[in-house]
Protein backbone atom coordinates (compact mmCIF):
# COMPACT_ATOMS: atom_id res chain seq x y z
CA UNK A 1 0.00 0.00 0.00
CA UNK A 2 1.21 3.36 -0.64
CA UNK A 3 1.92 5.36 2.21
CA UNK A 4 1.40 8.86 1.01
CA UNK A 5 -0.91 11.79 0.67
CA UNK A 6 -3.50 12.43 -2.02
CA UNK A 7 -1.97 15.15 -4.44
CA UNK A 8 -3.36 16.47 -7.92
CA UNK A 9 -3.60 14.08 -10.51
CA UNK A 10 -4.23 11.49 -7.71
CA UNK A 11 -7.59 8.75 -8.31
CA UNK A 12 -9.23 8.49 -5.04
CA UNK A 13 -12.22 5.88 -4.64
CA UNK A 14 -14.45 7.26 -2.25
CA UNK A 15 -16.80 4.81 0.02
CA UNK A 16 -20.18 6.18 1.54
CA UNK A 17 -22.09 5.40 4.58
CA UNK A 18 -24.07 3.07 2.23
CA UNK A 19 -20.82 0.95 0.71
CA UNK A 20 -21.31 2.72 -1.92
CA UNK A 21 -17.90 3.30 -4.29
CA UNK A 22 -17.23 6.45 -6.17
CA UNK A 23 -13.92 6.86 -8.07
CA UNK A 24 -12.85 10.25 -8.69
CA UNK A 25 -9.54 12.16 -10.24
CA UNK A 26 -8.37 15.21 -8.28
CA UNK A 27 -8.00 17.40 -11.03
CA UNK A 28 -7.08 20.72 -9.56
CA UNK A 29 -7.44 22.23 -5.72
CA UNK A 30 -10.46 24.58 -6.81
CA UNK A 31 -12.46 20.84 -7.94
CA UNK A 32 -15.20 18.90 -5.80
CA UNK A 33 -17.42 16.27 -5.98
CA UNK A 34 -20.97 16.70 -5.97
CA UNK A 35 -23.61 13.88 -5.19
CA UNK A 36 -26.51 13.09 -3.59
CA UNK A 37 -24.91 13.22 0.29
CA UNK A 38 -23.42 16.57 -0.77
CA UNK A 39 -19.85 18.07 -1.81
CA UNK A 40 -16.59 17.32 -0.81
CA UNK A 41 -13.99 19.52 -2.37
CA UNK A 42 -11.06 18.08 -3.60
CA UNK A 43 -8.63 20.44 -1.19
CA UNK A 44 -10.22 18.18 1.66
CA UNK A 45 -8.64 15.35 0.57
CA UNK A 46 -5.38 16.53 -0.79
CA UNK A 47 -2.86 15.96 1.65
CA UNK A 48 -5.16 12.67 3.01
CA UNK A 49 -3.46 9.51 3.54
CA UNK A 50 -5.65 6.19 2.34
CA UNK A 51 -7.90 4.77 5.12
CA UNK A 52 -8.75 8.75 6.01
CA UNK A 53 -12.37 9.88 6.51
CA UNK A 54 -13.57 13.22 4.94
CA UNK A 55 -17.21 14.66 5.32
CA UNK A 56 -19.13 15.99 2.82
CA UNK A 57 -21.12 19.69 2.83
CA UNK A 58 -24.01 17.74 4.37
CA UNK A 59 -21.94 15.76 7.07
CA UNK A 60 -21.91 12.58 5.44
CA UNK A 61 -19.00 10.55 6.59
CA UNK A 62 -16.75 9.15 2.98
CA UNK A 63 -13.97 7.01 3.38
CA UNK A 64 -10.92 7.32 1.30
CA UNK A 65 -9.29 4.72 -0.67
CA UNK A 66 -6.70 3.95 -3.70
CA UNK A 67 -9.30 1.76 -6.07
CA UNK A 68 -8.21 -1.73 -6.37
CA UNK A 69 -7.87 -3.59 -9.47
CA UNK A 70 -11.50 -5.27 -8.94
CA UNK A 71 -12.54 -1.54 -8.19
CA UNK A 72 -10.66 -0.04 -10.85
CA UNK A 73 -12.02 -2.51 -13.42
CA UNK A 74 -15.55 -1.84 -12.39
CA UNK A 75 -15.31 1.51 -12.87
CA UNK A 76 -13.08 2.71 -15.76
CA UNK A 77 -14.20 3.40 -19.08
CA UNK A 78 -15.72 -0.02 -21.48
CA UNK A 79 -15.58 0.06 -25.13
CA UNK A 80 -16.13 -3.23 -25.26
CA UNK A 81 -18.01 -5.36 -22.65
CA UNK A 82 -15.32 -6.34 -19.60
CA UNK A 83 -14.90 -9.74 -17.64
CA UNK A 84 -15.70 -9.65 -14.61
CA UNK A 85 -13.01 -9.10 -11.69
CA UNK A 86 -14.88 -12.53 -10.14
CA UNK A 87 -14.00 -14.27 -12.95
CA UNK A 88 -10.77 -12.53 -13.75
CA UNK A 89 -9.70 -14.24 -10.48
CA UNK A 90 -10.99 -17.58 -11.05
CA UNK A 91 -9.47 -17.35 -14.89
CA UNK A 92 -6.15 -16.69 -12.96
CA UNK A 93 -5.88 -19.58 -11.24
CA UNK A 94 -6.85 -21.79 -13.67
CA UNK A 95 -4.41 -20.50 -15.89
CA UNK A 96 -1.78 -21.18 -13.26
CA UNK A 97 -0.37 -17.42 -14.18
CA UNK A 98 2.89 -17.38 -12.76
CA UNK A 99 5.64 -14.52 -12.19
CA UNK A 100 7.49 -14.53 -15.94
CA UNK A 101 5.06 -16.42 -18.07
CA UNK A 102 4.66 -15.19 -21.37
CA UNK A 103 1.15 -14.83 -22.53
CA UNK A 104 -1.18 -14.30 -25.63
CA UNK A 105 -4.43 -12.78 -25.49
CA UNK A 106 -7.21 -11.66 -28.03
CA UNK A 107 -9.53 -9.41 -28.22
CA UNK A 108 -7.71 -6.83 -25.51
CA UNK A 109 -11.10 -4.98 -25.51
CA UNK A 110 -11.39 -2.37 -22.70
CA UNK A 111 -8.31 -4.18 -21.01
CA UNK A 112 -9.74 -5.67 -17.86
CA UNK A 113 -8.27 -9.25 -18.14
CA UNK A 114 -4.98 -7.43 -19.88
CA UNK A 115 -4.16 -5.43 -16.36
CA UNK A 116 -5.04 -8.58 -14.22
CA UNK A 117 -2.17 -10.73 -16.13
CA UNK A 118 0.54 -7.51 -16.41
CA UNK A 119 0.11 -7.86 -12.89
CA UNK A 120 0.24 -11.78 -12.57
CA UNK A 121 3.25 -12.18 -15.23
CA UNK A 122 4.96 -9.86 -13.34
CA UNK A 123 8.48 -7.50 -14.20
CA UNK A 124 10.20 -10.33 -16.10
CA UNK A 125 6.69 -11.50 -18.22
CA UNK A 126 5.11 -10.41 -20.64
CA UNK A 127 1.47 -10.08 -22.12
CA UNK A 128 0.97 -9.41 -25.91
CA UNK A 129 -2.20 -8.70 -26.66
CA UNK A 130 -4.43 -8.43 -30.51
CA UNK A 131 -7.19 -6.27 -30.68
CA UNK A 132 -8.78 -5.65 -34.03
CA UNK A 133 -10.72 -2.11 -33.40
CA UNK A 134 -8.67 0.49 -33.08
CA UNK A 135 -11.07 2.38 -30.87
CA UNK A 136 -11.52 -0.71 -28.44
CA UNK A 137 -7.71 -0.46 -28.56
CA UNK A 138 -7.04 3.41 -27.66
CA UNK A 139 -9.48 2.81 -24.77
CA UNK A 140 -8.30 0.21 -23.46
CA UNK A 141 -4.66 1.87 -23.44
CA UNK A 142 -5.51 4.77 -21.64
CA UNK A 143 -7.11 2.14 -19.06
CA UNK A 144 -4.03 0.62 -18.46
CA UNK A 145 -1.69 3.83 -18.11
CA UNK A 146 -4.48 5.34 -15.63
CA UNK A 147 -4.28 2.00 -13.44
CA UNK A 148 -0.30 1.87 -13.94
CA UNK A 149 0.12 5.18 -12.31
CA UNK A 150 -2.38 4.63 -9.54
CA UNK A 151 -0.38 1.28 -8.47
CA UNK A 152 3.40 1.41 -9.29
CA UNK A 153 3.94 -1.79 -9.43
CA UNK A 154 6.36 -4.56 -11.12
CA UNK A 155 3.93 -4.61 -14.35
CA UNK A 156 5.03 -7.11 -16.94
CA UNK A 157 6.02 -5.59 -20.63
CA UNK A 158 3.06 -5.19 -22.55
CA UNK A 159 2.64 -5.06 -26.87
CA UNK A 160 -0.80 -4.52 -28.01
CA UNK A 161 -1.12 -4.82 -31.77
CA UNK A 162 -3.89 -3.74 -33.83
CA UNK A 163 -4.49 -6.98 -35.59
CA UNK A 164 -7.29 -9.44 -36.06
CA UNK A 165 -5.80 -12.83 -34.42
CA UNK A 166 -6.91 -14.60 -37.30
CA UNK A 167 -3.37 -13.16 -39.71
CA UNK A 168 -1.45 -15.20 -37.38
CA UNK A 169 0.59 -14.67 -34.37
CA UNK A 170 3.87 -14.21 -35.54
CA UNK A 171 5.26 -15.55 -32.36
CA UNK A 172 5.87 -19.00 -30.27
CA UNK A 173 6.53 -20.66 -27.07
CA UNK A 174 3.72 -18.92 -25.61
CA UNK A 175 3.16 -20.06 -22.06
CA UNK A 176 -0.43 -19.15 -21.66
CA UNK A 177 -3.62 -17.90 -24.05
CA UNK A 178 -6.57 -16.36 -23.43
CA UNK A 179 -9.30 -16.31 -25.88
CA UNK A 180 -12.56 -13.71 -25.41
CA UNK A 181 -14.59 -12.96 -28.48
CA UNK A 182 -16.93 -14.76 -30.01
CA UNK A 183 -15.73 -17.27 -31.87
CA UNK A 184 -12.28 -18.79 -30.32
CA UNK A 185 -12.95 -22.03 -32.56
CA UNK A 186 -11.81 -20.28 -35.72
CA UNK A 187 -8.57 -19.35 -34.01
CA UNK A 188 -7.69 -22.77 -32.68
CA UNK A 189 -5.27 -23.49 -35.68
CA UNK A 190 -3.06 -20.06 -34.43
CA UNK A 191 -3.43 -20.74 -30.73
CA UNK A 192 -1.99 -24.59 -31.92
CA UNK A 193 0.85 -23.23 -33.25
CA UNK A 194 1.78 -20.19 -30.58
CA UNK A 195 1.59 -22.22 -27.58
CA UNK A 196 3.77 -24.79 -26.00
CA UNK A 197 3.10 -28.40 -24.91
CA UNK A 198 1.78 -28.54 -21.84
CA UNK A 199 0.42 -24.58 -21.92
CA UNK A 200 -2.82 -23.30 -21.41
CA UNK A 201 -5.57 -21.73 -22.98
CA UNK A 202 -8.37 -20.31 -21.44
CA UNK A 203 -11.38 -18.97 -23.58
CA UNK A 204 -14.46 -16.96 -21.90
CA UNK A 205 -17.77 -16.89 -23.61
CA UNK A 206 -21.15 -15.59 -22.69
CA UNK A 207 -23.48 -18.42 -24.17
CA UNK A 208 -23.66 -22.44 -23.95
CA UNK A 209 -23.86 -22.69 -28.22
CA UNK A 210 -20.40 -21.17 -28.15
CA UNK A 211 -19.27 -23.41 -25.74
CA UNK A 212 -20.78 -26.38 -27.54
CA UNK A 213 -19.22 -25.02 -30.64
CA UNK A 214 -15.95 -24.98 -28.98
CA UNK A 215 -15.78 -28.26 -27.31
CA UNK A 216 -17.29 -29.55 -30.35
CA UNK A 217 -15.11 -28.52 -33.00
CA UNK A 218 -12.33 -29.66 -30.45
CA UNK A 219 -13.53 -32.89 -29.92
CA UNK A 220 -13.54 -33.68 -33.96
CA UNK A 221 -10.39 -31.53 -35.40
CA UNK A 222 -8.19 -31.04 -32.34
CA UNK A 223 -8.37 -33.85 -30.25
CA UNK A 224 -4.90 -34.30 -30.34
CA UNK A 225 -3.82 -31.03 -29.90
CA UNK A 226 -5.98 -29.76 -27.16
CA UNK A 227 -7.24 -31.35 -24.09
CA UNK A 228 -10.28 -30.09 -22.16
CA UNK A 229 -9.24 -29.59 -18.37
CA UNK A 230 -12.85 -28.34 -17.39
CA UNK A 231 -15.74 -25.81 -17.87
CA UNK A 232 -17.04 -23.62 -15.24
CA UNK A 233 -18.80 -20.44 -14.21
CA UNK A 234 -19.08 -18.78 -11.09
CA UNK A 235 -21.43 -17.68 -9.12
CA UNK A 236 -20.77 -14.93 -6.40
CA UNK A 237 -23.29 -13.79 -3.63
CA UNK A 238 -22.50 -10.59 -1.71
CA UNK A 239 -24.09 -10.83 2.50
CA UNK A 240 -25.06 -8.03 4.24
CA UNK A 241 -25.18 -7.33 7.96
CA UNK A 242 -27.42 -4.53 9.51
CA UNK A 243 -27.87 -4.95 12.92
CA UNK A 244 -29.16 -8.33 13.73
CA UNK A 245 -30.51 -9.15 10.58
CA UNK A 246 -27.24 -10.78 8.74
CA UNK A 247 -28.44 -11.92 4.88
CA UNK A 248 -27.63 -12.35 1.21
CA UNK A 249 -27.75 -9.36 -0.44
CA UNK A 250 -30.87 -9.31 -2.70
CA UNK A 251 -29.50 -8.22 -6.11
CA UNK A 252 -26.50 -10.50 -7.89
CA UNK A 253 -24.72 -10.45 -11.04
CA UNK A 254 -26.74 -13.45 -12.34
CA UNK A 255 -24.93 -14.26 -15.58
CA UNK A 256 -21.55 -13.24 -17.08
CA UNK A 257 -19.74 -15.90 -18.85
CA UNK A 258 -18.44 -19.47 -19.15
CA UNK A 259 -15.11 -20.29 -18.53
CA UNK A 260 -13.29 -22.93 -20.58
CA UNK A 261 -9.85 -24.47 -19.55
CA UNK A 262 -8.07 -26.48 -22.38
CA UNK A 263 -4.34 -28.16 -22.29
CA UNK A 264 -2.14 -28.18 -25.27
CA UNK A 265 -0.79 -31.73 -26.24
CA UNK A 266 2.06 -32.29 -27.35
CA UNK A 267 0.94 -32.97 -31.25
C1 LIG B 1 -15.52 -9.04 -25.00
S1 LIG B 1 -14.25 -8.09 -25.66
C2 LIG B 1 -12.82 -8.45 -24.69
C3 LIG B 1 -12.87 -7.81 -23.34
C4 LIG B 1 -11.60 -7.97 -22.53
N1 LIG B 1 -11.33 -9.35 -22.25
C5 LIG B 1 -11.69 -7.19 -21.23
O1 LIG B 1 -11.72 -7.83 -20.16
O2 LIG B 1 -11.73 -5.95 -21.24
C6 LIG B 1 -13.91 -8.89 -27.18
C7 LIG B 1 -12.95 -8.12 -28.05
O3 LIG B 1 -12.38 -9.00 -29.02
C8 LIG B 1 -12.15 -8.29 -30.20
N2 LIG B 1 -12.00 -9.32 -31.24
C9 LIG B 1 -12.96 -10.16 -31.72
N3 LIG B 1 -12.43 -11.03 -32.61
C10 LIG B 1 -11.10 -10.75 -32.69
C11 LIG B 1 -10.01 -11.30 -33.42
N4 LIG B 1 -10.19 -12.32 -34.25
N5 LIG B 1 -8.77 -10.76 -33.26
C12 LIG B 1 -8.57 -9.71 -32.42
N6 LIG B 1 -9.57 -9.14 -31.69
C13 LIG B 1 -10.81 -9.66 -31.81
C14 LIG B 1 -13.37 -7.38 -30.30
O4 LIG B 1 -13.13 -6.29 -31.14
C15 LIG B 1 -13.60 -7.01 -28.85
O5 LIG B 1 -12.98 -5.80 -28.52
Amino acid sequence: MRNQTFKIGDQVLLIDSRGKKYLIRLKDKKGSFHFHRGEIRFLDILGKKEGDIVYTSKGEKVLLFLPTLWEYILKMQRGAQIIYPKDIGQILMLADIFPGAKVLEAGTGSGALTLALLRGVGKKGKVVSFEKRKEFLEIAKKNIERFKKIKKEEWGKLVLKNKDLKEGVGERDFDRAFLDLPEPWELLEQIKKALKPGGILICYLPTVLQIFNLTETIEKKYSKDFYIMGIYEVLQRGWQKAGVSLRPKDRMVGHTGFIIALRRLKS
